[in-house]
């Protein structure tokens, strides 16, 4: 009767039975859940970039190699590139490091290595998006944090606003995203800021004719000291900043988007049926955001011994010295 023994001793295994599931802290940190919504309503509350700094920081995070928190390793003597020095370039929020560490810190006092940072980093975001408006999905959980970290992952990953929109969709149909799945994500741009110089080649020293000439004139002047000021924003959705809506595909429509990727959404063939249903439609845009952010939340998730519950999310736990 060796063979039910062998097979209980697998189950037993942690690698075995490594599937992500809604309960994974109900017994080992039943705080969890708790201790991220409190963190996230007062953070938000107080700083209201929190909700699309970690929106983005997801996403590149995810895009980049799993969603396994190799965006919050700090660059060190035991790691001189990892993804987040791709970060000046990507100007992800420091409000987005900042809550994470602030959650973790807290469950590592009522839970001690427990809880992932990555975890923490997927039902945070989860829990933000659903404060400013917009619809709830479910986590699941029990993702282990990356041993790796490399900043030269994050450009052949990610989406960037210089390319064609054929080129973009090329990059969801590589993670497995339709077009369809693809147009709701980018929906999460209905948030949030950008920084001048992702935008400026549309309004200096000549305004893009595709732009709306009234947002173009009102960037012109927002704009107008960002080369010594690289600080500069603007907000993604001028009609309703803060709020999580379809008017992202409202705006896209009528020349009211910020970068060019947002302008070739609107008008490419193969996108502009589907911005124009998501205009019409927010309940269907919330359907499929919730779907597709559900899909991206589990996109190359490490689990059992592929990776780690980080002791400090800004750190691997055995520093080997490169
Ligand atoms: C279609 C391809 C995409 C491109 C080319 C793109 C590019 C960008 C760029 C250049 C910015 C401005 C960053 C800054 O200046 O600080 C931005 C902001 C943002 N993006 Fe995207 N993005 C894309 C898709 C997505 C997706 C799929 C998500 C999430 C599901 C997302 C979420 C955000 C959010 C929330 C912001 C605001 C960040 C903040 O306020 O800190 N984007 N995006
Ligand atoms: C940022 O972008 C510039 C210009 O594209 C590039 O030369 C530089 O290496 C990038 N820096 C990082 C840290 O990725
Ligand atoms: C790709 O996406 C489809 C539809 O969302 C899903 O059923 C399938 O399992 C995915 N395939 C892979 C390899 O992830
Ligand atoms: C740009 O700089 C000038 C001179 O320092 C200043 O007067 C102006 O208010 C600045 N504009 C913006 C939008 O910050």
């Amino acid at each position: 009767m060796a063979y039910p023994i062998l097979f209980l001793l697998f189950l037993s295994l942690p690698f075995s039975s490594a599937k992500l599931n809604l309960d994974y802290y109900k017994a080992t940190c039943p705080d969890f859940e708790n201790v991220v919504k409190e963190n996230v309503f007062i953070k938000q509350t107080a700083v209201s970039a929190t909700a699309p700094g970690l929106l983005r920081l997801f996403f590149n995070d995810c895009i980049t190699d799993g969603c396994d928190a190799s965006i919050l390793i700090a660059s060190s003597a035991y790691n001189r590139h990892p993804e987040r020095d791709a970060n000046p370039n990507l100007s992800l929020s420091g409000d987005a490091f900042d809550i994470i560490s602030k959650i973790k810190n807290d469950l590592e006092l009522v839970c001690p290595g427990v809880v992932s940072c990555s975890d923490i980093v997927a039902q945070a975001t989860r829990d933000l998006v659903k404060m400013v408006g917009g619809p709830f999905y479910k986590v699941r959980l029990g993702r282990k944090d990356s041993k790796v970290s490399d900043a030269k992952r994050v450009d052949v990953n990610l989406p960037s606003t210089k390319m064609t929109m054929d080129q973009i969709i090329e990059k969801f149909t590589a993670k497995n995203f339709t077009i369809r799945e693809m147009v709701a994500l980018t929906g999460a741009h209905t948030i949030g800021f950008t920084h001048c110089k992702e935008f400026s080649d549309r309004i200096y020293p000549k305004v893009d004719l595709t732009m709306h000439p009234k947002l173009a004139a009102g960037l012109r002047t927002v704009c107008q000291n960002y080369t010594v000021d690289t600080s500069m924003v603007a907000f993604n959705d001028m009609s309703s900043p803060n709020t999580f809506d379809n008017a992202y595909y409202k705006n896209i429509l009528k020349g009211l988007g910020l970068l060019t990727s947002d302008y070739l959404l609107s008008v490419h063939p193969r996108t502009r049926p589907i911005v124009e249903e998501y205009a019409k439609d927010q309940q269907a845009f919330f359907v499929d955001f919730a779907k597709a952010m559900e899909k991206v939340s589990v996109l190359g998730v490490k689990t059992g011994n592929k990776g780690e519950v980080r002791n400090r999310c800004d750190q691997f736990n055995n520093n080997i010295p490169e």
